[in-house]
């Protein structure tokens, strides 16, 4: 039942902090700030590679997921959508971890990926929602998320809910490999739990966010661009946008726009900058120059530190709380969804049953 909400979907964005409380739940202990995965009997701490496979929303789960294994437990990591995979004779050697990512755990295109690293020798991971799935049977290290039933088309807390077991994954594999002093551990634990908190942060500002929706309703072409974790929420941001408004929408590695797509922008363009204050923030804001300076839109997404400094100028700006680098992708997707959900709302669209599109996709 959609309760007070007008849509499934935007019910799901707000059961965000909740769900992902309760997936975190079954993935840390918060007695002695550790990371525990739920019935493991595989020794995960052998494993020398990981390849990633799936589609859609929970392929851009697994990109954030690269960064993490990468950064953390120092695996190299190969991702591919499922549709891809198989056909390009992926190179499984012995000892590596295949992982899918799926909320219905039914995808065609993810099982027969599955299925084709069973084949090859490789331990089966699978982060999926639904328990009874084929997915979730199939699998030799079942990790589920517990969103709950996500009915929307568009998927919005099942991203949120697998962010959050891979990033547990990420961590639990890089104390295994002793990447990871207990210290850090717990310190990751910490920032975990934070989590659920720093998501009520973002959906407080859900009214400025529909206040902003018409500016972006009228628009053909709407650009997101993101660096490092946060390049692939600006393709999911692009996505989400494309599937309920039926606007044409990219992300792009913000450094890439001047290597082709920023030929694109004039003043007809928004453009999203999905930015968390740190590090590489500087670059961003060269590159935001690059976009105003040809007359793009500029809507920046980022926290208050990120927004004193580069907020001038922009169309439109949405602050975030400050919060760590590994939990920003969770949260920075909040206005992502709700940005997408508000603008098909304005266009008048079949926000959760939209156009073309299955919630499942059981056909290769
Ligand atoms: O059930 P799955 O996670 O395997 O589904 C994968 C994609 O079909 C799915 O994420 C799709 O892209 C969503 N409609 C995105 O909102």
């Amino acid at each position: 039942e959609k309760g007070e909400y007008r849509h499934f979907m935007l019910k799901e964005i707000f059961e965000q902090p909740t769900v992902v409380a309760q997936t975190l739940g079954s993935y840390v202990r918060q007695e002695n700030r550790s990371v525990a995965l739920p019935q493991l009997d595989v020794d995960l701490g052998a494993i020398e590679r990981v390849t990633i496979v799936a589609c859609g929303t929970s392929y851009y789960a697994g990109l954030v997921a690269k960064y993490w294994f990468e950064q953390f437990a120092r695996l190299p990591v190969d991702i591919d959508v499922a549709s891809e995979f198989r056909y390009r004779e992926p190179v499984l050697e012995p000892g590596g971890l295949a992982l899918f990512i799926s909320q219905s755990g039914e995808t065609a295109d993810t099982l027969a990926a599955l299925r084709h690293c069973k084949e090859n020798g490789q331990t089966i991971g699978a982060v999926v929602n639904v328990p009874t799935s084929t997915m979730a049977r199939e699998a030799d290290v079942l990790l589920p998320t517990h969103a709950g039933p996500e009915i929307g088309v568009a998927s919005t807390k099942a991203f949120t809910c697998q962010l959050a077991v891979l990033a547990a994954l990420a961590a639990h594999m890089a104390v295994k490999r002793g990447r990871l002093s207990r210290d850090q551990e717990q310190e990751i634990v910490d920032h975990l739990l934070e989590t659920p908190a720093c998501l009520n942060a973002a959906l407080d500002r859900d009214d400025d966010i529909a206040a902003m929706a018409p500016l972006i309703a009228p628009a053909r072409d709407v650009l997101y661009l993101g660096r490092g974790q946060d390049y692939p929420l600006a393709m999911e941001g692009a996505l989400k946008l494309k599937e309920i408004s039926y606007i044409h929408a990219e992300g792009y590695a913000s450094g890439e726009m001047k290597h082709g797509p920023i030929a694109l922008i004039d003043d007809n363009v928004p453009v999203i900058v999905i930015a968390p204050s740190g590090p590489l923030f500087e670059k961003t804001v060269s590159n935001m120059q690059e976009v105003s300076a040809r007359g793009g839109k500029i809507v920046l997404i980022s926290d208050a530190e990120g927004i004193a400094e580069a907020g001038e100028g922009c169309m439109a700006t949405i602050q975030m709380p400050r919060v760590h680098p590994l939990i920003a992708p969770l949260v920075y997707a909040v206005p992502v969804q709700l940005l997408a959900y508000h603008v098909a709302v304005a266009k008048g669209t079949d926000v959760d049953q939209p156009r073309n599109l299955a919630k499942s996709v059981t056909v290769e």
